[in-house]
């Protein structure tokens, strides 16, 4: 029988050490990935839902992705004011499959969503190869979400 290898797998085997599982576009995206610094936040087999973060670390994130009523963020529930505009990190396993982006799904396409992330979050501006690099990385995030997956606990 052949042996199905989902595109979720292929990426699974890469970040494991197989260097042949990701295409060469893609491994140059996780270059970029890692060389911008989104995994300073988007870490673990997931790429994201393991810690609480500021989203707007630079500048404010409305101004980025024109959010009509920004949201206050995990101060809502803690009332803490060092948890204003703190979020949940998004996990990023099958996000070119989940747009619209962020808590408030302001921003529709992936590629705005890698530009915001840059600006507000490192205060990069990327250039249209260096986003177009990291989405292809992005995109070899997509397979089937295990049939056991569930968030980890005590993170939404
Ligand atoms: C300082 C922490 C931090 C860094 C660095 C960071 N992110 Fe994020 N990212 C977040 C948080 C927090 C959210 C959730 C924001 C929200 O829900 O509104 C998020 C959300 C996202 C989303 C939206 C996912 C979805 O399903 O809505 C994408 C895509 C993304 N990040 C990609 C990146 C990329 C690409 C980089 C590097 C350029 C990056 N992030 C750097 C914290 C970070």
């Amino acid at each position: 029988m052949k042996r199905r290898c989902s595109r979720l797998r292929r990426s699974n085997r890469f970040l494991a050490g197989d260097d042949r599982a990701l295409n060469a576009k893609q491994q140059a995206g996780l270059r970029t990935f890692i060389a911008t610094g989104c995994t300073a936040c988007h870490n673990g087999t997931l790429l994201g839902g393991m810690t609480f973060q500021k989203f707007g670390l630079v500048k404010d994130y409305w101004l980025e992705t024109g959010s009509e009523k920004p949201d206050i963020g995990r101060e809502a529930m803690t009332k803490k004011a060092e948890d204003r505009y703190v979020f949940r990190v998004a996990m990023l396993r099958n996000v070119a499959k989940t747009a619209p982006y962020f808590h408030d799904g302001s921003v529709a396409q992936l590629d705005k969503a890698v530009r915001v992330m840059a600006a507000v979050q490192l205060g990069r501006q990327l250039d249209d190869q260096a986003v177009a690099s990291i989405v292809a990385f992005l995109e070899s995030l997509t397979g089937d979400v295990p049939v056991h997956y569930a968030a980890p606990a005590g993170t939404q």
